[in-house]
């Protein structure tokens, strides 16, 4: 029998491209890697961090999506709570699991507790690790190098522990080499 992680993948699965399940795979991946002994709800927030983006209104999409406007980043982040929160819901998880989730979302972009932390960490390690290339070779064309350059270093610096910036640094000076600017 499928757990509540696995429907909340195959969910996702069913509305991504393989790139975003590999974004949000390899997140779930680092939190466990950050924080060993993390609860369910970590795992599952980690892999629906982003349910935001896989389900918006293809019309809202805008430049903020790319950058961190603060009213996109609230909507973004409050938007995918409630669409995690509705599945979990749907899907026969108790109150207390899908609270903790939703709590976990709605700050993963710019932290706060330090579960909500690990979270915005270990999704700053995935984009690293898999989102690059994807920023490089398409988003740029569309948005610039300045505005490619100030999210990466954003997506770096946001991070709140020493250790989660010491696992991305390659991959963040990789990035920062593969648009120019070093
Ligand atoms: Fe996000
Ligand atoms: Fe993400």
């Amino acid at each position: 029998m499928d757990t509540l992680y696995d429907k909340v993948k195959k969910w996702l699965a069913a509305n991504s491209k393989p790139r975003h399940m590999a974004h949000f795979e390899r997140t779930a991946y680092w939190v466990g890697q950050l924080k060993p002994g993390a609860d369910e709800a970590m795992f599952i927030a980690a892999l629906a961090h982003d349910a935001e983006r896989v389900f918006r209104d293809k019309a809202t999409k805008h430049a903020g999506a790319y950058i961190r406007e603060p009213e996109y980043l609230h909507a973004h982040q409050e938007g995918g709570a409630k669409m995690a929160g509705e599945f979990l819901g749907r899907s026969g998880a108790d109150e207390a699991l899908i609270e903790r989730v939703k709590m976990l979302i709605s700050k993963h972009e710019e932290g706060g507790t330090q579960d909500q932390n690990v979270i915005m960490d270990a999704d700053s390690i995935s984009f690293f690790e898999n989102n690059v290339d994807h920023f490089a070779n398409d988003l740029m064309k569309i948005y610039g190098k300045d505005k490619t350059v100030e999210k990466f270093k954003w997506m770096y610096s946001r991070m709140s522990s020493a250790r989660a910036q010491e696992i991305a640094k390659d991959w963040y000076d990789r990035a920062l080499r593969l648009v120019g600017e070093k």
